[in-house]
């Protein structure tokens, strides 16, 4: 989310304003009920924390306070908005997967079961039985900071500290291969040097250039020469033609 607490729910206030109005102008329309004769804004802070009051009028609904839209706004990315601050060993990380992870992913992340891999399948992507891992497929290590944060351990997301956060990714990079130290520490500053190896294959969507000789304009007015003759009229239009009898395609 690019807006701050602040905006958003100033943004949310300003919607809950506008549907109080726009419900005032429907019932006075009417004539059930008379107008409300002014929209009151709510009065509570929604920076502090603290649920603000309810307003007046339609009553519906509340602002969300400024700690439920940080419960939400929780993604990462990978130019690093959003990273917690934290650090964490490869070593340390290994503590963490075999007590939490190691279960269903596998001592070395190759998955136990019909659990996921966490681990390996390079140059497998553009083979007959691709194999996508953090270490062959994922494109960004802010995504395993993000996704194990959000989703992991299955079960008991959102229970990990920010430094076993890093210490468990660090190990899981360890386990693909692409952090070699074990002694390695990641943390929220260095966490842009994790170059992964299928970054390349993720571009922006360029179909809009790169395909834009396949594209023409639908035509909308006088699309035939000529004027226009009716041929058959839809009720007696044989929808299946008989063999040999459709209209022939190039
Ligand atoms: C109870 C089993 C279980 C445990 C324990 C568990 N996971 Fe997972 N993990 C899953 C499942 C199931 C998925 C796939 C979820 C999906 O695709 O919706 C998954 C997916 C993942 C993925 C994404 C894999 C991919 O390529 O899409 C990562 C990374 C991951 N887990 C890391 C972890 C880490 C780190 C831990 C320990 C802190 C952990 N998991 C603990 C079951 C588990």
């Amino acid at each position: 989310m690019s807006k701050s607490p602040e905006k958003a729910s100033r943004a949310m206030r300003g919607l809950a304003l506008a549907a109080l109005v726009a419900g005032g102008a429907v019932l006075a329309g009417g004539a059930l009920l008379p107008a409300p004769t002014q929209a009151t804004e709510t009065t509570g802070s929604v920076t502090d924390g603290a649920f603000p009051e309810l307003p007046t009028g339609l009553g519906l609904g509340r602002p969300a306070s400024a700690e439920e839209i940080a419960g939400w706004n929780i993604d990462v990315r990978p130019d690093g908005l959003g990273l917690p601050e934290g650090r964490g060993t490869v070593l340390e990380g290994e503590e963490v997967y075999v007590m939490q992870c190691a279960v269903c992913h596998g001592d070395f992340g190759e998955g136990a079961g019909r659990w996921p891999m966490l681990a390996g399948g390079y140059e497998t992507l553009d083979t007959h039985d691709p194999m996508k891992t953090v270490g062959s497929y994922w494109p960004y290590a802010s995504t395993l900071i993000d996704y194990i944060y959000r989703a992991m351990p299955y079960g008991n997301a959102q229970s990990l500290s920010p430094d076993e956060l890093y210490a468990v990714s660090a190990y899981v990079l360890y386990l693909n291969d692409v952090i070699l130290d074990e002694d390695f520490e990641l943390s929220h500053e260095n966490y842009a040097e994790i170059e992964l190896e299928n970054v390349a294959n993720f571009f922006p969507d360029d179909r809009e250039v790169a395909e834009k000789h396949f594209w023409r304009e639908p035509c909308m007015t006088n699309c035939a020469e000529g004027q226009a003759e009716i041929l058959m009229r839809a009720r007696a239009l044989d929808v299946t033609p008989e063999p040999g009898q459709g209209p022939t395609v190039d």
